[in-house]
């Protein structure tokens, strides 16, 4: 299968305007190509977007947290080049109705792909605002039917050591692995992302589709997704595995709750340079209305 290049505001818009995203129409790919008229003047951003000025492609796809291609920030952008995603298919199973081994044109197969600016706050405290392409997770999760026992979302990243070099080491025990509860896996704002910038997922950043859930910390975005499984226990995951007083299921974003060896109360936007300074942390990285509900009734230092 051969993957286009996805429409986005880079393609109909000068540079200049397209960075004011409140000028800016959000639409699927097939709306833009079935109306370009339509662009400027009528359609709203999506609700679920944030109005803050986004990192620039550049510093999105040059500083990255892959540990399959080694762990220094610019490792991703140097060795992930040589990663190959056609084909790509994603195992769906467990306490599904329809389980099954699914090529990702099926996988993203009508689901409406919108652009989503989010922020995204890495919990090693920096941060970025990042316009991603991608459909909610809800839509895919309600195609393949999810049964009645199941509780948890579990995610796995493609183990290739001969393309993916990090996987040479061992300290990590491959797969990278994730988890959600069902019911943050459902909420509308947690997507599964095919591109960056309206252009397919560079390599660096999860290629060809990866996780992402603006209100925890960014190990929680799996990236190069190869199984989805719905579970009935909580699953491992793997920073959780790694050192579990440090990063717990949750991993809500948090400024109450510190990691224990630092501060999560102020974050570094990636790109400000040197004398752009600290910015307040925001509860649940500034989507508490959309998501406070979830946690009712749990103690959030606890469920951490
Ligand atoms: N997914 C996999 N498979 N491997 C990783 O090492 N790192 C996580 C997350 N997803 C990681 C991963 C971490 S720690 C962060 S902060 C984000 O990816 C970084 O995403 P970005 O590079 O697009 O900013």
């Amino acid at each position: 299968m051969r993957r286009n290049k996805q429409l986005g505001w880079s393609d109909v818009t000068p540079k200049s305007q397209w960075m004011n995203r409140r000028h800016l129409m959000v639409g699927t790919a097939a709306a833009l190509i079935a109306s370009p008229g339509l662009l400027r003047a009528e359609a709203a951003p999506s609700i679920y977007s944030t109005d803050e000025e986004p990192n620039t492609f550049e510093d999105l796809s040059t500083y990255n947290n892959f540990y399959e291609f080694g762990t220094g920030k610019e490792d991703p952008a140097y060795y992930a080049s040589a990663l190959t995603t056609d084909p790509w298919s994603i195992v769906i199973d467990g306490l599904v109705d329809k389980p099954g081994t699914y090529d990702l044109a099926d996988v993203i197969k009508d689901q409406p792909i919108e652009e989503r600016i989010y922020r995204f706050r890495c919990v090693e405290a920096w941060s970025a605002v990042v316009p991603w392409q991608g459909f909610e997770l809800s839509g895919l999760l309600n195609r393949v039917g999810v049964q009645p026992g199941a509780k948890y979302v579990y995610f796995e990243t493609l183990v290739r050591p001969e393309e993916m070099p990090g996987q040479q080491s061992t300290f990590i025990e491959w797969p990278y692995r994730e988890g959600l509860r069902l019911d943050e896996a459902m909420n509308p704002l947690t997507i599964l992302a095919t591109g960056l910038y309206g252009e397919d997922m560079p390599n660096q950043n999860g290629a060809p589709i990866r996780l992402v859930v603006p209100w925890k910390y960014g190990f929680k975005s799996i990236k190069s997704i190869v199984r989805i499984s719905l579970v009935a226990e909580q699953p491992q995951t793997t920073w959780n595995m790694l050192q579990p007083s440090e990063y717990g299921f949750y991993s809500n974003v948090n400024p109450t709750v510190d990691h224990p060896r630092w501060s999560q109360a102020s974050e570094r936007r990636i790109g400000s340079g040197l004398f752009g300074g600290r910015i307040d942390t925001l509860m649940f990285n500034g989507y508490e209305e959309q998501v406070a509900s979830l946690y009712a009734g749990q103690d959030l230092a606890k469920d951490f």
